[in-house]
């Protein structure tokens, strides 16, 4: 018979390289607490059900106490024999404890166990990470409006287009952050059922209450089907998705903070405390968080599609394939936790250069729009008005000029529509303020924008 915990039916040991191969406890350590947490309740249901004494619960509850205090502390060795957490943790209760301990396992599989250990260590992970989305969003809504006068040029295509207020800027990123706020909120939603009871696939025959067990560990419900409790993994492919989405986002923030702080723009300055200089070249300063945050987007996509790989031919009900789940779940949770909350600070530190901003919006032509709806006010069909402002560009350019410098005999003899009030139409200023419709950049806009951002915060 062999040493393992399942050993009976086996005549000799595993190989060395297979024991290796199969154990999870490297990272599904992890877990710890939520399996101690899992188990206490385990055995204070059986207890009640009168499937163990009540002096074995007590045994057990001690001990895994006593185990818990002992892994908090850095005092307990994980053995690879031993495979995964749960059953290093149930081979030192019984060591410690004996008999009692050797109960635990009555109508649980690891199947469901290590389920639930997934489902409770995603609640505390997605609380964890909530908080540092919500620390984003301050800091997005924070540099609104500090730099509430600030106005750059808005992009298409990376072409200057039209300008818009730096706030509306930051506030188009709140808003998608406020979007994964939801998701996050889902995940927990679908994190928030309890898998426990399912068994090894069948559920049991012994008279457990898996509802009582569940509400113990603070679920709001249990999966209705065993089958479905222990094979799926749907829960962490939501979590995923919700990652490469966030982590997508925070990767164009990044592209974009890139650039603006290149000295060719120098719309922004990020703090020292978030850059990083060159081992050669004295003079620079790297937006190295930037670039790691845009470059670990790529791992968590990657674990995105790596579990939907592993899961997509799996039969039910639990196959070891499934043991695949953890690693790549763990590191997303690590990564984004860490970008969320470097970029907490590296928004509240940095610096908006507006001059800059307003140098770049006055050597360009990012006000012809107003100039063509300037004309289409005034009765000219827009599609005509447009063929105006094109050729007038067209000229502004042959003769090195910007909108605001043609003569008012200029713009006569563009258009006879043209008078003195052109000249405030293509004002930064007005081109911004004027663009009140739902959801523009108008200042109206922005602090409806912004209230409803303060409100959305005060509510997460
Ligand atoms: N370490 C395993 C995992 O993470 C636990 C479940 C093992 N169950 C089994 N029947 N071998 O998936």
């Amino acid at each position: 018979m062999s040493e393992m915990m399942w050993g009976g039916r086996f005549t000799k040991a595993e190989e060395k390289n297979a024991l290796d191969f199969n154990a999870s406890i490297s990272y599904d350590c992890r877990m710890y607490r939520e399996d101690i947490a899992g188990s206490i309740a385990h055995a204070k249901m059986l207890a009640a059900h009168g499937i163990i004494s009540a002096e074995d619960q007590e045994k057990i509850t001690a001990g895994l106490k006593k185990i818990k205090k002992q892994i908090d502390e850095g005092q307990f060795d994980f053995s690879i024999e031993l495979e995964d957490i749960h059953m290093n943790i149930e081979k030192r209760l019984t060591d410690d404890i004996g008999d009692a301990g050797a109960r635990l396992h009555t109508a649980r599989s690891r199947n469901d166990q290590c389920a639930l250990d997934l489902h409770m260590y995603m609640k505390r992970q997605i609380g964890r990470l909530s908080e540092k989305l919500i620390a984003v969003e301050s800091a997005l809504l924070s540099a609104a409006v500090k730099y509430k006068d600030v106005i750059i040029p808005g992009y298409t295509h990376m072409q200057r287009a039209q300008p818009v207020y730096f706030a509306h800027h930051m506030l188009a990123y709140f808003a998608m952050l406020e979007r994964d706020f939801k998701r996050l909120e889902d995940c927990y939603e679908a994190c928030d059922m309890s898998p426990i009871g399912a068994c090894a696939l069948a559920g049991t025959t012994y008279d457990t209450n898996s509802l009582e067990e569940a509400e113990d560990l603070h679920f709001s419900s249990v999966y209705g089907n065993s089958l479905d409790a222990v094979s799926d993994r749907d829960y962490l492919l939501q979590f995923l998705s919700f990652a490469s989405i966030c982590a997508m986002h925070l990767s164009r923030l990044s592209e974009e903070f890139i650039y603006w702080s290149t000295s060719e723009f120098q719309f922004i300055e990020l703090d020292d405390g978030y850059s990083t200089g060159s081992s050669i070249m004295p003079q620079k300063k790297n937006p190295d968080m930037c670039e790691l945050i845009r470059g670990k987007t790529g791992r968590v996509y990657g674990h995105l599609i790596g579990l939907l790989t592993v899961m997509k031919g799996l039969p039910l009900a639990y196959d070891k394939d499934m043991q695949e789940d953890k690693e790549g779940v763990f590191d997303a949770i690590d990564t984004l936790y860490f970008a969320l909350d470097i970029y907490a600070g590296m928004i509240s530190t940095m610096t908006v250069n507006g001059d800059k901003t307003r140098e770049a919006l006055e050597h360009d032509f990012s006000n012809a729009t107003d100039m063509a709806d300037y004309l289409a006010k005034k009765g000219l069909p827009f599609r005509q008005a447009h063929a105006v402002v094109g050729s007038a560009v067209h000229y502004c350019i042959e003769h090195h000029k910007y909108l605001l410098d043609l003569t008012m005999d200029e713009f006569k003899s563009m258009s006879p529509l043209f008078e003195e009030d052109i000249l405030e139409a293509l004002k930064i200023e007005n081109c911004v303020n004027l663009r009140e419709s739902y959801g523009g950049t108008g200042r109206k806009s922005i602090e409806r924008q912004e209230a409803h951002a303060s409100e959305t915060i005060a509510k997460m």
